[in-house]
């Protein structure tokens, strides 16, 4: 499962030079912006560009959240699209308000334990509508990984992976249920942690 914002891209362009072919991979996104495929505030583009048209051999399914069409009707398609699947391997970024995918600070969506896609508030730049994985689908996975650079995230990577959890830093909330979640941070990011 991939996700948006601007840390990933490197992280995809490198994922692509390392391993061309992704025929046994199914791509899933964690949050979409609610902008056609094309916007280049697309997560599904910055996926593409980055790591889908480098890659010698397609990955087996992309299965990309339809950002152009109704939010809620995108939200519950790709909600039945997702039922069943268990994520091997999920990837989040992490904003200096502590969001993750589009589950910001305090938001309702937090609240959500009975769905696995909902659309959510645009609370942040680009402000465009989203449609986000709910706390229990991201949940869902055998390993997670956070990816987190630069000054601007040592707070919230402190609340996010020191402090207790609170609805204050989502990315809190965010663990896996059955195995290990890991935050890959550059210095800058893990300074608060730091003892
Ligand atoms: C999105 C994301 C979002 C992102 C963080 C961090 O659609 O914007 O999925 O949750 O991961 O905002 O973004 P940066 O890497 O750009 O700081």
């Amino acid at each position: 499962m991939l996700t948006g914002g601007d840390t990933p891209r490197r992280a995809y362009e490198l994922a692509a030079e390392e391993e061309g072919d992704w025929s046994r991979v199914e791509l899933w996104w964690g949050d979409e912006r609610c902008v056609p495929p094309e916007d280049e505030r697309s997560n599904y583009r910055l996926a593409k560009e980055a790591l889908l048209d480098r890659l010698e051999r397609q990955p087996r399914a992309v299965h990309r959240i339809p950002g152009e069409a109704d939010a809620a009707k995108a939200a519950s398609s790709y909600e039945d699209e997702l039922r069943g699947v268990t994520f091997d391997l999920v990837l989040n970024g992490l904003g200096p308000d502590g969001h993750t995918a589009s589950l910001f600070p305090q938001a309702p969506t937090l609240a959500i334990r009975d769905r696995l896609v909902v659309p959510a508030e645009p609370k942040l730049d680009p402000y465009v509508e989203r449609i986000t994985l709910t706390l229990p689908a991201l949940a869902n996975c055998r390993e997670m990984l956070f990816l987190a650079v630069g000054e601007q995230k040592a707070e919230a990577a402190r609340r996010a992976f020191a402090d207790p959890p609170s609805v204050a830093t989502p990315a809190s909330l965010v663990r896996s249920a059955a195995g290990e979640t890991i935050a890959v941070l550059d210095p800058a990011a893990a300074a608060a942690l730091t003892p």
